[in-house]
């Protein structure tokens, strides 16, 4: 066996390592978010590059990449395993998706390459904090309830799993492309 095969074979990865490594990113990026909601709402100027930034990761990385292999791969696992209690946040779980994603629409809808109006900047940061909000209770909500559910699994359906969340999405950026970009956002505004 190759050194890089042995490495590979000592790598015991669950799904939960996956999912939670994507949450801790997702939390830094909500607090840089939070914090430029703060200026924003203090008066100071609309940072629409970084907020562009910010807005496409949760586009991207949250919702096409992150929430929809949940919704493909995790939700139906935790259905088959699951107790009823279970079952039925994940149904909350599932309609959290959908709510965040009207609340981005919207506020992808607030954007401008320019200046807010007063009241567009009301608006905009009602509808960024309760996006953050909710984000952050989803994510505590399937730590403690959903991804235990994952980890009672056999070794080699919990690889299975693990491999197919790994799996990168054709065209789209993946997890450490966007460490980077929260990186840059951090060094910005959470100095
Ligand atoms: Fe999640």
């Amino acid at each position: 066996m190759s050194r890089r095969q042995s490495d590979t074979a000592l790598e015991v990865k669950t799904p939960v390592d996956v999912l939670l490594a994507e949450h801790a990113l997702h939390r830094r990026m909500l607090a840089v978010f939070e914090r430029i909601v703060r200026v924003v709402e203090g008066g100071a100027a609309f940072p629409s590059n970084d907020v562009a930034s910010v807005l496409g990761y949760l586009r991207e990385f949250v919702e096409l990449v992150h929430q929809r292999r949940e919704s493909r791969t995790i939700y139906p696992l935790v259905m088959e395993l699951a107790d009823d209690r279970i079952a039925e946040e994940v149904g909350q779980l599932l309609a959290d998706h959908d709510q965040t994603q009207e609340l981005l629409q919207s506020l992808w809808l607030f954007w401008e390459p320019g200046p807010l109006r007063s009241d567009e900047v009301a608006v905009f940061v009602r509808f960024a904090k309760a996006y953050i909000e909710r984000l952050r209770r989803h994510m505590v909500v399937e730590e403690l309830s959903l991804f235990p559910a994952v980890l009672v699994v056999d070794d080699q359906r919990r690889a299975e799993i693990a491999a197919e969340l790994e799996r990168k999405e054709p065209g789209l950026t993946d997890l450490a492309s966007w460490s980077s970009v929260v990186a840059e956002l951090e060094e910005r505004w959470i100095a």
